[in-house]
């Protein structure tokens, strides 16, 4: 045992050729005494080496101060590392993990988390059986939105330029999950984006950044069914036309209310925070896109509930 407490240690495991700033920085903000460790261009086999030397030398009360936060842009690749890190721990030595893909799973929570809001906020109840449409759902982001509504019962069509990506996600999840919920559709033109939507009560636009999805005339053309719209990209051109990345809930369209880039973004940011402090607090375990999700839920949940018990207070003060 050292004479001081142990210092809490993170230690970036990170795919690609530069840590990503952002997430060091958002540790650093939460813990400014922390030390941070990163390492680039990690392999699975690397990872493994890089965890056995994290995990000894401090023994096992400090093994609990220690840290890790696998990143980078190489979705596959950071599932690799993940599988094999956790193969080699082994009690007393085990580290809790954040896992947060280029910010993939954090974006992904807090822009179903949103949509969900709306949806109660609205009146429109929760996810469950809602019809989904994920717009180009093949990227980090679209894949894990996919997954929570197919997780939250939702039905959900998961759209690409090619029905090849788009269905071997669409099976991916509906494997994971044990069920039947998602559906791949090619969805390119103007046209077949407008079917892939015509029944949808939510869509989410998960494109790549820079890049106009959804139409406003489409969506004016095929979204009758449209409730709620919601979109990931904040460069422009934004991913749904006609929605601002600020919009937080005002109507796009008649009875379609929009989500914007910005508002999920903050959003993201906080869960991101509570993700990390919750690893910090924690001895051990997995921090990935399932516990992202519990704390957005929660949260989102929380503040509907809020919102009807001041209503219902206000109510009483009514005169009969
Ligand atoms: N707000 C935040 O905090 C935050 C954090 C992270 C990411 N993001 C944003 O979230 C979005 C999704 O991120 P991601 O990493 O999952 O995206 P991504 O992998 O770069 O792209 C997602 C999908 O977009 C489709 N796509 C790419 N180029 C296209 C084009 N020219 N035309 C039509 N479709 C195209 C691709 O699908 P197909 O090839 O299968 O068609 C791709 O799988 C991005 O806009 C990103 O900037 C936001």
């Amino acid at each position: 045992m050292p004479e001081q407490p142990f210092k809490k240690v993170f230690i970036f495991l990170d795919t690609d050729k530069h840590a990503s700033p952002f997430d060091i920085l958002t540790t650093i903000d939460i813990f400014p005494d922390a030390l941070i460790l990163k390492y680039e261009n990690v392999t699975a086999e690397d990872a493994e080496k890089i965890v056995y030397d994290g995990m000894f030398p401090r023994g096992p009360e400090g093994a609990k101060h220690t840290k890790i936060f696998i990143n980078g842009r190489d979705f596959k690749r950071v599932n690799e590392i993940l599988e094999k890190i956790r193969k080699c721990m082994f009690p007393p030595f085990e580290l809790a993990i954040i896992v947060d893909p280029k910010g993939a799973y954090t974006t992904a929570t807090a822009a179903v988390a949103k949509t969900l809001e709306l949806s109660l906020e609205k009146g429109f109840g929760n996810l469950e059986n809602k019809t989904v449409t994920v717009l180009a759902g093949t990227g980090p982001v679209g894949q894990t939105a996919a997954r929570l509504y197919a997780s939250e019962k939702a039905n959900v069509i998961v759209t690409s330029r090619s029905l090849q990506r788009a269905s071997s996600v669409a099976t991916k999840i509906n494997e994971k999950l044990e069920c039947e919920r998602v559906r791949g559709m090619e969805a390119q033109t103007p046209e077949e984006i407008g079917k892939a939507i015509e029944n949808a009560e939510i869509i989410l636009s998960a494109g790549a950044a820079g890049v106009q999805l959804l139409p406003l005339k489409t969506l004016k053309e095929y979204g009758k069914n449209c409730k709620i719209v919601a979109d990931i990209n904040a460069i422009p051109p934004l991913g749904v036309e006609g929605l601002k990345s600020e919009a937080n809930g005002e109507e796009i369209l008649p009875n379609i209310f929009g989500i914007g880039a910005l508002t999920i973004g903050k959003f993201k940011n906080k869960i991101e925070a509570q993700l990390i402090k919750r690893a910090a607090e924690g001895p051990k375990g997995i921090f990935d896109y399932k516990i992202a999700y519990e704390i957005a839920k929660k949260s989102v949940l929380k503040k509907f509930e809020e919102k009807k018990s001041r209503e219902a207070e206000l109510e009483k003060h009514w005169l009969p």
